[in-house]
């Protein structure tokens, strides 16, 4: 298979180097910084169906701020609001809305992923340290990434605990509504106009991390917007993040709308797996989660362009499910509207059956239906 930098070229997960130098044993959790985190974690549990499992706060020991943890699968998000407003988490927070701050990446060795990353020109954002209690040793690390992202190197394989040191654990969760999230597949970060080509760097020489796809302004574009995006995988393909940048269009592009409200680079959405999207959509949806639609057309031509699938086409369009394929297989998609008030970070479910990629045949049907949204708010 190729690896040259095509449209759609793939990467095979067995081309991982021998000589990676960070070995990334996948993603552990992702934090938000949040305005009202007990609120958040409620959303998070009766809409997305995750299960509270651990806490932090004044009760714990920790006088500034409260942390909620929640899970669904290995999909774990913490959420953390300041207690006082001369606060880090407060002063983010003011900037961007609530959304991603620190996307944590599990590591047998966190110094030693810290120690490659910032020999290699990440900034230090924490150095590595070891935290304990009476279920064992945690140690963590931190770097810059684009915006006010940050990436942590998480070592806990010395750890038996709920979640980190100093969280106490939450035995029973009575409200959690599970939907089928199994993993995040792909997290995808926003960058400004330009800056798409200095972050894929920043992923191969600091990171390790290799070209797995990529998509230009012809593969994404409608009459009106226009993005770049290329996608980054680590070695052993657990860990893929593609970039995107705006690039030039008639009217403003949905990067560009993301950009300018959450003031600066961010997360723009995370892809959460499942084995049944039909199972987890429609409990989602059930749950109260609000997703983009698209028009009945695109259902009348399904068929012709995708060829036969398992899923009846009529369950697919009541729920508004996307459906792409490529030379490997198909798989199946559908996005979130944003879920804060800003127009920023939204979530896709995602069922891969043999495909790899992302979407591409999707792009032009789903980049109008987010144009009818950003009509609608008088950002277009
Ligand atoms: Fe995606």
């Amino acid at each position: 298979m190729s690896t040259t930098l095509h449209s759609s070229a793939l990467l095979h997960p067995d081309q991982a180097s021998e000589t990676d130098f960070m070995p990334l044993l996948g993603t552990d959790h992702v934090e938000f910084y949040v305005g009202n985190a007990k609120q958040a974690a409620h959303f998070y549990r009766t809409a997305f169906g995750m299960t509270l499992i651990a806490y932090a706060g004044p009760e714990t020991g920790q006088y500034d701020r409260v942390s909620y943890v929640v899970q669904q699968g290995k999909v774990r998000f913490v959420l953390t609001t300041a207690l006082r407003s001369q606060h880090a988490i407060a002063s983010h927070v003011l900037r961007h809305g609530d959304g991603v701050h620190a996307i944590a990446l599990l590591v047998d060795d966190a110094r030693h992923a810290w120690t490659q990353a910032t020999q290699r020109g990440a900034q230090s954002v924490l150095e590595p340290v070891a935290t304990r209690d009476d279920q064992g040793e945690v140690t963590l690390a931190s770097i810059q990434a684009y915006g006010d992202t940050v990436h942590t190197f998480i070592e806990r394989q010395n750890y038996h605990g709920a979640f980190l040191p100093g969280y106490r654990a939450v035995e029973n969760d009575p409200i959690a509504r599970p939907v089928g999230l199994l993993h995040i597949d792909h997290m995808v970060g926003n960058v400004g106009w330009n800056e798409m080509n200095a972050w894929v760097d920043f992923y191969e020489r600091v990171m390790g991390f290799r070209l797995y796809q990529h998509f230009d302004d012809k593969d994404i574009s409608t009459e009106y917007s226009a993005l770049m995006s290329k996608v980054m995988a680590n070695g052993n393909g657990y860990v893929k993040f593609p970039i995107n940048e705006p690039a030039e269009g008639r009217r403003k592009s949905q990067v560009e709308e993301f950009l300018e409200f959450y003031d600066g680079p961010g997360v723009q959405h995370i892809a959460l797996a499942t084995h049944d999207i039909l199972h987890t959509v429609s409990t989602l949806q059930r749950q109260g989660v609000e997703f983009l639609r698209v028009p009945h057309s695109y259902y009348t031509e399904l068929e012709q362009r995708v060829g036969s699938i398992d899923e009846p086409i009529r369950d697919l369009e009541e729920l508004g499910i996307l459906v792409d394929r490529d030379d490997e297989g198909y798989m199946l998609q559908i996005f979130t509207r944003p879920v804060e008030d800003r127009p920023t970070l939204f979530f896709e479910i995602i069922q891969r059956k043999g495909s790899r990629s992302f979407g591409k045949g999707n792009f032009r049907a789903l980049f109008e239906a987010i144009e009818r949204e950003q009509q609608a708010r008088g950002n277009l």
